[in-house]
Order: C-alpha cells, then sequence, then structure tokens
C-alpha cells in the first residue's frame, strides 16, 4: 500500500513523515529526524533491556543501541548484569580481574568510577560483568533493601551519562528486579519467532508489580522486535500478533535477522562499526532516532 501526500494532511500528527510504504509493524514507514547534539549532559535515564526469555537479542541491542547513541553524541554507560558476560565480551573489555558490578553490588569498597572502562566506541562505556555475578543472588538475600542495590550504585555515576543501558539476564529473579528498581524505563526485545509471546505477560506483570511496590515512576518504553525476516510468512504473523497485543508499544524500528550480528559479535565490535553502511546497522541508529523522538533518551 503506498501513501499519497494527501493522506498526510489527513494525519497532522505525522509531520515529517516519509510516505511510502507501510512499515512491518504496519504503520507508515518514517524516518526519524537525526537528533540534535546536547549542550550539556546527564543525568541519565536508565533503561533496563529485559526479557526473561534467552537469545532474543538482548545483549546485541544493548550493544548496538549504545553504540548508536554515543554516535550521537549521547554519552552512554552500558551495565553487564548478566554473570554469562555477553554484553562485555561483545564490547571488548576484559573481565577477568576487572572491578565488576558484582565488586560495586556488594561492597561500598570501590567507588564505581573504578569498574567503568572505555570502549573502542567513544563516547560509550562499560561496566562488566562475570561469573561472580551469579553468587550475587544469593549474597543480597541478607540484604537489607536488596531490591535497591544496583539503583544505590547507578546514583552515583548518573551525572555523568545520558543515558544508562541495563542488559538483563535471561530471568526474573532479584539482579532483574534490582535492574527494574534502578530504571526509568524498560525495552522488551521480542524475536519474531512463534512462541515469542510466551512468558510475555508474565514479563509485565512483574514490570506492574516493580512499580507498585518499589518504582512508581517505571515505564514501559517499548517492545522491539528482532530477528525479523520479511521474506517469511511466520515472522510477518508473529509481528501482527504482537502488534495487535501491544499496539503502539511496539516500535516502529524492528530489527532484522542477518549473519552480521553473530559476525560483529565475535569481532567484538558495534555493529555500526563492523558494517556501518549494513542495513543492521541502520536499523539501530533508527531504534536510537526513536527513542530520541518518543522522548525515552534525551
Ligand atoms: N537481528 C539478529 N539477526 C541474527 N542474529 C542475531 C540478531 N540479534 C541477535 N542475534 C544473535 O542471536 C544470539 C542471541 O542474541 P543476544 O545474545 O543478543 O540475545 P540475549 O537476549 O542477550 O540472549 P541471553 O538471554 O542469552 O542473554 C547471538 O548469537 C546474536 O549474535
Ligand atoms: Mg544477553
Amino acid at each position: 500500500m503506498t501513501r499519497t501526500p494527501a493522506d498526510e494532511q489527513e494525519l497532522p500528527g505525522l509531520a515529517g513523515v516519509d510516505l511510502g510504504e507501510l512499515g512491518p509493524t504496519g504503520r507508515p514507514l518514517r524516518t526519524f529526524a537525526e537528533p540534535p547534539a546536547l549542550s550539556a549532559h546527564g543525568p541519565a535515564r536508565v533503561i533496563a533491556l529485559c526479557n526473561q526469555k534467552g537469545g532474543v537479542g538482548k545483549t546485541t541491542s544493548s550493544i548496538n543501541l549504545g553504540a548508536a547513541l554515543a554516535e550521537y553524541g549521547r554519552r552512554v554507560l552500558a551495565i553487564d548484569f548478566d554473570p554469562q558476560g555477553a554484553l562485555s565480551a561483545g564490547l571488548g573489555v576484559p573481565t577477568h580481574e576487572a572491578i565488576t558490578i558484582y565488586d560495586l553490588l556488594l561492597s561500598t569498597a570501590h567507588d564505581p568510577s573504578e569498574a567503568i572502562q572505555k570502549t573502542a566506541t567513544p563516547g560509550l562505556d562499560v561496566i562488566p560483568a562475570n561469573i561472580d555475578l551469579s553468587a550475587a543472588e544469593v549474597h543480597l538475600v541478607n540484604e537489607v533493601a536488596r531490591e535497591q542495590a544496583l539503583a544505590r550504585v547507578l546514583r552515583k555515576v548518573s551525572a555523568d551519562y545520558d543515558v544508562i543501558l541495563i542488559d538483563c539476564q535471561p530471568s526474573l529473579g532479584i539482579l532483574t528486579v534490582n535492574a527494574l528498581t534502578a530504571s526509568h524505563g524498560v525495552l522488551i526485545p521480542l524475536e519474531c519467532e512463534y512462541f515469542a509471546l510466551r512468558g510475555v505477560a508474565l514479563l509485565i506483570e512483574t514490570i506492574d508489580k516493580v512499580r507498585e511496590r518499589l518504582n512508581p515512576a517505571l515505564e514501559l518504553d517499548g517492545i522491539l522486535a528482532t530477528m525479523y525476516d520479511a521474506r517469511t510468512l511466520h515472522s510477518r504473523e508473529v509481528l501482527e500478533r504482537v502488534v495487535d497485543a501491544f499496539g503502539d508499544k511496539v516500535l516502529e524500528t524492528v530489527i532484522t535477522r542477518t549473519v552480521k550480528f553473530p559476525d560483529a559479535t565475535v569481532a567484538a565490535t558495534p555493529i555500526t562499526q563492523f558494517a556501518p553502511d549494513h542495513q543492521a546497522a541502520d536499523s539501530y541508529r533508527q531504534l536510537a532516532r526513536e527513542l530520541v523522538f518518543r522522548g525515552a533518551v534525551a
């Protein structure tokens, strides 16, 4: 279906839309404007990338959204909050004998600035994690205000960044509750695959509970469809069901399935640098612009 200029006049809210094909989410395809440069930085808006289902693109999205936002001049801190340390590995930072998020969570001996590492992408820093973090669940159980441990850490670094992205592990345990408690917004990456919606109700319920009991300001920033393959009816059907279920919460930006992502992971480089001209790099730039447009990022 092609849209005409007459349609645009009927849709004043969509000024600036690129008229043309409908996008994969059934809305007009549009290019979000490049965000203006920021004249000052911080305090950060904190966004958790969260889905208890494994392998849906949480880490890939944390890395590449972070890199794309950094390209637009945003100061970004990525928090590896998964004991597997995939975010740290994907950004090429050492985790062995490094000060990690685990050290910051469970003791006040270190200042968070000691744990922050620069990445090869200017403007994108990371606090790494390693397998030590798997012990945090056990240790946090006996802490006072155990759900606020990460929030206490992030408060100390918030002033230096525009956005903090938390790459959650695939579970709804105490670490994820910590991430949701420390966040202003949640981004849910959702793989365009048959069982994608399974478990999302439980995730939304968890977000609602955290909002009710621990973090009244917590917002659902959006649902990000990942690993979309326009050639398969299956992918298109799944996305249609996701849009039926969540409407405008589904981001217009959709991430296509391409082998460039695993390749970039192996190279420990964001896609925006590994294959800067590839459509996959552009899709994360588009995501960055959409989140600025929606007010989720400064
Ligand atoms: N759009 C994509 N197209 C193809 N492969 C992808 C895409 N996004 C991610 N991948 C690959 O899929 C795998 C899982 O992605 P990723 O690690 O980002 O998911 P995750 O949700 O963080 O997983 P986990 O729950 O284990 O932490 C990785 O090998 C990654 O390179
Ligand atoms: Mg991951």
